[in-house]
């Protein structure tokens, strides 16, 4: 592999479909998005190109996204792959609504361990946030998911003003209770939040200190792209809080993620528009030219400054 010429591995967000039966106000417009027939690329595509992303930069991590990556019944069957292929992390980002029924077989198939959205503990502001999601569901999902040994589970909670800021220490103490690792999300001005970004947005050294009021936080190994601090909760309970600042304190330098969308654009960054369609290069004889595409993409890392985006998380891949 070109590992050997210095290039740093990547990772891979593999968004599996576009599609999401929820309507999270951060990710989906007021006014809904309409969704054109899906033409997905098939799972040995999907296989293809992370093959060669192993042979030709090695790949640490495959993360199955979406959209509401659950709503596929293959997904077992594209885990497995990816297991058999030695891919080194699999993981899956999910809103847990389906996730009780399916816990088990994932694991099996080869899954490591999930990220689940969860932006509030109270039934009705879920429900209001999540357009029609039912908070007993995720917590029903959280449960299975950590009875099947799906572990370490993290919660994803981005922070918006006027909706969920002052629960971040239930969710918290929550998180602690349970052994789950929970990160705080800055809202990003992409898809729904382009126009109501500044009205919502908070950043994570508020959220920070509001957490410091009543827990000691001491600073941890980072993971991804979570600043990782250790916590107790009053009652001595110990565990991880991470905070995720894509406003605040970018992480883009050292940025080696790429997206795969359903429909086969390959996007390089989250912060940029820019798409690279590579259905008619994954095949082994046109590996070549699908190097050169890789690269670019690669390239197109946003600056400090720019922060850019039309296409909603669900689309792109969160
Ligand atoms: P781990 O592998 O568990 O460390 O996490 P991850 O960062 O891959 O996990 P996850 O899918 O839960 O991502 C959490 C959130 O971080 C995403 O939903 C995004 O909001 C944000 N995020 C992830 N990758 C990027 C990125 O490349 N750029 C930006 N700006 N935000 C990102
Ligand atoms: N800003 C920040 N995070 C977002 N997500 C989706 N849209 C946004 C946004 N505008 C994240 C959420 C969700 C994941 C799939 O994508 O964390 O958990
Ligand atoms: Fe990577 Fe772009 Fe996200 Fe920065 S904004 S971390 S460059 S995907």
């Amino acid at each position: 592999m070109n590992a050997s010429c210095g290039q740093r591995s990547v990772s891979l967000r593999l968004s599996v479909t576009g599609r999401c039966p929820l309507r999270c106000q951060y990710c989906v417009p007021a006014s809904g998005y309409r969704f054109e027939g899906e033409n997905s690329l098939s799972l040995s595509e999907m296989t293809a190109f992370v093959e060669f992303l192993q042979e030709t930069y090695g790949l640490r991590k495959v993360r199955i996204t979406g959209g509401e990556p659950l709503i596929r019944p293959d997904i077992e069957q594209l885990a497995a792959c990816l297991s058999a292929l030695g891919v080194p992390d699999v993981a899956l980002t999910t809103n847990g609504q389906q996730l009780a029924s399916r816990a088990v077989t994932l694991r099996q198939a080869g899954v490591r361990r999930i990220n689940v959205s969860l932006d509030s503990l109270d039934p009705a502001v879920f429900r209001r946030l999540t357009g029609h999601g039912v908070l007993e569901k995720t917590l029903a999902g959280l449960a299975a998911a950590r009875d099947a040994g799906l572990l370490p589970i993290r919660l994803n909670t981005v922070v918006m003003r006027g909706e969920n800021e002052t629960e971040v220490e239930h969710l918290l103490d929550f998180a602690l209770r349970n052994g789950f690792e929970i990160r705080f999300l800055e809202v990003m001005p992409i898809g729904a939040m382009r126009e109501s970004f500044e009205k919502h947005f908070v950043s994570s050294a508020e959220t920070m200190r509001r957490i410091a009021a009543h827990h000691e936080l001491h600073p941890a190994s980072p993971t991804g792209t979570a600043r990782n601090f250790a916590v107790k909760d009053r009652d001595g309970r110990a565990g991880i809080v991470g905070f995720i600042s894509p406003i605040s304190e970018p992480f883009c330098a050292t940025c080696r993620r790429l997206r795969l969308t359903a429909s086969g654009d390959l996007i390089g960054c989250l912060g940029k528009d820019s798409r690279f369609p590579v259905r008619p290069f994954l095949r082994r004889d046109r590996f070549q030219e699908l190097q050169e595409i890789v690269d670019t993409a690669l390239s197109t890392k946003r600056r400090h400054e720019e922060f850019r985006g039309e296409a909603s998380m669900a689309v792109i891949g969160g």
